[in-house]
This record gives C-alpha cells, structure tokens and sequence, in this order.
C-alpha cells in the first residue's frame, strides 16, 4: 500500500524496459481503469511467496505483468529490478487482499530492514494494522488469533517507535479519518502509545504492546454493532445504546483472559470517563480515574472527531484538534492536552512541554 493514498505517476516510478531479462512476461493488456496499488520495490521480501501479481509500469503510465500470484521471488530477481531503475512496482487493486496478508506477514522484516525509509515502514504498518483490524472486528476470530494477530502489529509498530524519535511525525501523518471502528481502534491506539512515549518515556516495546493492544481492542464489544454506530448521523436504538453504554467493561470481560497490565485495563475501562465525572461507565473523576485511562480518554475524543471529517486530511486534524479541546471542556489535565496537541507539531527538539511552575 506504499503510495496508495498519493498515487502518481512520473519517471522515477517507470519500469525502463525490460527489467529483470528474461523473467518479464508478456501479457495480455490490463485496462487502465484497473487500478493499482504502487509499491517500493524495495519492500519486497527475497524468498517469500507472493499471492500477487506484480506489474511494471512503463513511461507511457501502462502496466504490464512482470509475475503472476503464487512464485517464490527470489533475491536475484529483486536485485535485478533495482539494477534497472525499477523503485516501484503495481499490485492490481483487485488483489489487494492478498497484498495487505503478505504485509502483516512479512511486516516485522520490513521494519527491521534499513534499506526501507521510516517514512515507508510507518506507512506499512499503519496499512498493515489497518486490515489487520479490520479482520478482528468483521471476522469471527478466536481470542487466541485476536491476540496473536495484535501481536503480528503491534510489534513492529512498537519496535519502529522505540527505535527513532522521526516516527511520531511519520506515524502521526499517516492518520486517516474514516468512521469504522477498525480504523477508529487503529487511530486511538497510535495515538495513545505516542501519548505514553512522550510523556512517560515508554520505548520497551513489549510494554508498548500491552499498551496498544488494550487500545486497538477498547471498542472490541462493539464489533457486532451496526457499522455506522459511529456516524454523527446515526440514531441508535435503545438497546444500542445501552450496549454503547456498556462497552468498555464488556470488552474488559471479553478480554478477560489476556494478561493486561494494570495500565492497559485502565485504558480499556476509561477511555469513555471524563475529569470532571461525566463521562462513561462509571462517572469516575480525581485519583480514581487513571492517568493512562485519561490518556486513552483524550485520544478516543480526537480520533472520534477526527472521523467525522472525511474530507480534508490536512485541515481535519487542526479543526478536530479544536474540537477535542471543546468537548473535553477545559478538565483535561494541561499537561495531557497539550503534549497531545504537540503530537502534531512538526519535529523539533523542544517537543516535551514542562507546566509552569505555581507561584
Ligand atoms: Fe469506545
């Protein structure tokens, strides 16, 4: 999915002829309007099997079939598209399934790769958590593979967080407002590790697993719910709403035999809670109402707004920011707000904010 929200075509990403000799096919024309997804070639995995087809692009922006699904690519191959300028390469859309399985699959390879720039690795793992979720909320996994699907994301995305201050721009730009919950769980839980590193310096990334796992799943209970719960638009019934209600201790008792940390449950059970005691389910204010369970609550207020501005992506985050702060109504601790709001400020070196001192 590498370029797939800023597909274009120009030079850099042309196939120069026959790349690879000998292992180009000649295929029948695909018609333009396909669609593909344009990838860096450089994050293709020697050895894997890839259950896509490959295309090149040539200079007049055609495509032509470079491997069927199925084979085996092998690093001479990969080198070979390199040695000829090849950088980029098209799935066609129509198996972007099996692209986003190969992915999540080989995700952890690619992060750990230094030929692969931050900038891509966090895209890919966004992408990856993406349709990971997606699977966790639509299918009907078992609690062992929900973990074990977590795990497959939330380790790589950690390890690439722990590893370079650079990503929190790299991870934050990478926000995309849609309202289903898969992406609503994947904003919030993004944003809420990026919360825990920058204010309590959490880089272990097995720490930061647990942390996000409770956060990706915080809406688990809801994944029977109609799909437009989250919609402004939608009037839910009675029952819905007393299922909405409910949901953070629901998921709590789904989640029940995952060893959460302490943390980690807080940011589950709180993520509806307000400072001032009016928030969901249980009206919590003062000491009782955890600091990562705030953590979690002013990133579900954002990533909720935020949804809500499909269009735009660059001017949402400014005017959801606002709105965050409006509806949080000024009882937000300072210091969470704003090193939250600092989340999206461009990189520089005086990102912690320290509260004034009370004279
Ligand atoms: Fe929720």
């Amino acid at each position: 999915m590498v370029g797939l929200k800023r597909r274009r075509r120009g030079r850099e990403s042309s196939a120069r002829g026959s790349a690879d000799s000998g292992l180009v096919t000649t295929a029948p024309e695909i018609p333009a309007d396909l669609g593909f997804i344009r990838l860096d070639v450089r994050t293709l995995r020697a050895d894997a099997v890839t259950r896509f087809s490959l295309f090149l692009e040539n200079e007049a922006g055609e495509h032509i079939l470079y491997r069927g699904p199925d084979i085996v690519l092998k690093a001479q191959a990969l080198e070979g598209l390199l040695a000829n300028g090849v950088r980029f390469i098209g799935v066609p859309k129509s198996e972007r399934r099996a692209y986003q399985r190969y992915v999540e699959e080989n995700l952890a390879s690619m992060c750990d790769d230094p030929a692969i720039p931050l900038e891509t690795k966090c895209e890919l793992v966004y992408e990856a958590a993406n349709s990971a979720t997606e699977r966790i909320f639509v299918d009907e996994l078992s609690p062992q593979a929900i973990q074990e699907t977590t795990r497959t994301i939330l380790r790589p995305m950690a390890t690439v967080l722990a590893g370079n201050e650079s990503a929190v721009t790299a991870y934050v730009s990478q926000l995309r407002a849609e309202t289903n919950l898969w992406t609503h769980a994947v904003n919030g839980c993004l944003l809420g590790i990026l919360m825990v590193r920058k204010l309590h310096g959490v880089l272990d990334p097995t720490r930061l697993v647990d942390l996000g796992a409770g956060l990706l799943l915080r809406d688990i209970a809801l994944k029977d719910a109609p799909p437009d719960l989250l919609d402004p638009g939608h009037v839910p019934t009675p029952e819905q709403k007393a299922l909405y209600a409910e949901h953070p201790l629901r998921a709590l008792e789904i989640l029940r035999h995952v060893p959460f940390s302490e943390e980690a449950r807080a940011m589950i059970a709180q993520h509806h809670e307000r400072p001032d005691g009016s928030g969901f389910p249980a009206g919590l204010s003062g000491r009782q109402f955890h600091r990562f369970g705030q953590i979690a609550a002013v990133v579900d207020s954002f990533v909720t707004i935020y949804a809500r501005r499909a269009s735009g992506e660059r001017r949402a985050a400014f005017h959801s920011m606002r709105e965050t702060l409006d509806a949080l109504g000024g009882h937000a601790e300072p210091e969470l707000v704003v090193n939250f709001v600092l989340l999206f400020a461009k990189e520089n070196p005086m990102r912690r904010w320290t509260p004034t001192p009370r004279l």
